[in-house]
């Protein structure tokens, strides 16, 4: 495994199926009440520039239960924010930390910072990736359907950070993966084009989410703004009218689909609330994913020094 995980294009095949038997078995374990303190004397530092409730509290609990110890580092409060280059925050923080997971707005900010330290450096969401999103969700689908292969798995909406990384995933997983986007929010065309240049995966682009759902045993949706798109709000809500999964859209796809959304939700937005607290909704479950997600990624990247 690479040192870091900044994009899911950095992950081997055998990366992937590594995290996801560790999570399982970590999740295992803990719900058995057996304590591993593998990272017993470590710490993680979480330098988080946009809003989380999920991936900071999973990741600061994660540590905690592997023994370790998680410092919050509120983005604002540190020389960052006073302009101080990235390179040399990230040569100082690797001096006192053993690995560092980042939420911000820029991916070469993420990638600059990644590249002046030594220490393991954990993308926690960005505007273009949110890989570690990705891997637990991945495990939620392993854990459900008892595998990701042969598997037709339909993301409605935006082409966003999420997207972005099951496109990724798709390209490293040999997916089947079809987005139905509105024609200006498809995904990335760098992203598309480095993903489908790898000949791994099923992977396309449509307008038509009814069409795209068809037999779909994941239908996944997230916000029709993320963080940093709030001024466009109204006028994506119009856009992305047609993208709401809701249960008219349900009825095209497989029976037992399973229905995913990163959280957090709009509820009469991109999904409905009967959908999302309906029978096939598993996203509790998927939200639970990510501390044990979490704790497999730390334990794999933070012991690499031991
Ligand atoms: N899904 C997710 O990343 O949630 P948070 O923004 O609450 O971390
Ligand atoms: N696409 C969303 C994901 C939030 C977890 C955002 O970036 O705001």
């Amino acid at each position: 495994m690479e040192k870091d995980i900044l994009t899911l294009m950095d992950l081997a095949r055998e990366d992937f199926e590594v995290l996801f038997e560790r999570a399982i078995e970590l999740k295992k374990r803990y719900k058995k009440g057996i304590a591993d303190r593998p990272l017993a004397g470590k710490t993680l530092g979480l330098i988080f520039d946009k809003a989380s409730t999920r991936t900071r509290i999973s990741f600061e609990a994660a540590m905690v239960q592997l023994g370790g110890t998680p410092i919050f580092i509120s983005a604002k409060d540190t020389q960052i924010a006073r302009n101080e280059p990235v390179r040399d925050t990230a040569r100082v923080l690797s001096r006192y930390l053993d690995g560092l997971a980042i939420r911000t707005y820029s991916q070469d900010w993420l990638e600059e910072f990644a590249e002046f330290t030594d220490i393991p450096v954990i993308n926690a969401l960005t505007d273009l990736f949110h890989p570690c999103q990705v891997l637990s969700d991945i495990m939620t689908v392993i854990e459900i359907k008892g595998d990701y292969k042969d598997i037709r798995i339909v993301w409605v909406g935006d082409g966003n950070n999420v997207a972005h990384s099951w496109i990724n995933a798709a390209a490293v997983l040999d997916l089947n993966l079809v987005l139905a986007c509105p024609d200006p929010y498809s995904p990335r065309k760098e992203v598309m084009k480095k993903a489908l240049e790898t000949g791994v995966g099923k992977i396309s682009v449509t307008s038509n989410p009814v069409e795209a759902v068809k037999d779909a045993d994941v239908i996944y949706t997230d916000v029709w703004a993320s963080m940093g798109q709030e001024s466009e709000q109204v006028k994506r809500e119009r856009v992305f009218e047609a993208f709401q999964v809701n249960q008219a859209l349900l009825k095209h796809a497989a029976k037992d689909v399973m229905v995913m959304h990163c959280l957090p939700a709009h509820r009469g937005e991109e999904i409905t609330e009967n959908v999302l607290e309906g029978p096939n909704s598993v996203v509790w479950d998927q939200a639970e994913n990510k501390l044990h997600m979490h704790k497999a990624i730390l334990d794999v990247l933070l012991k690499r020094n031991i």
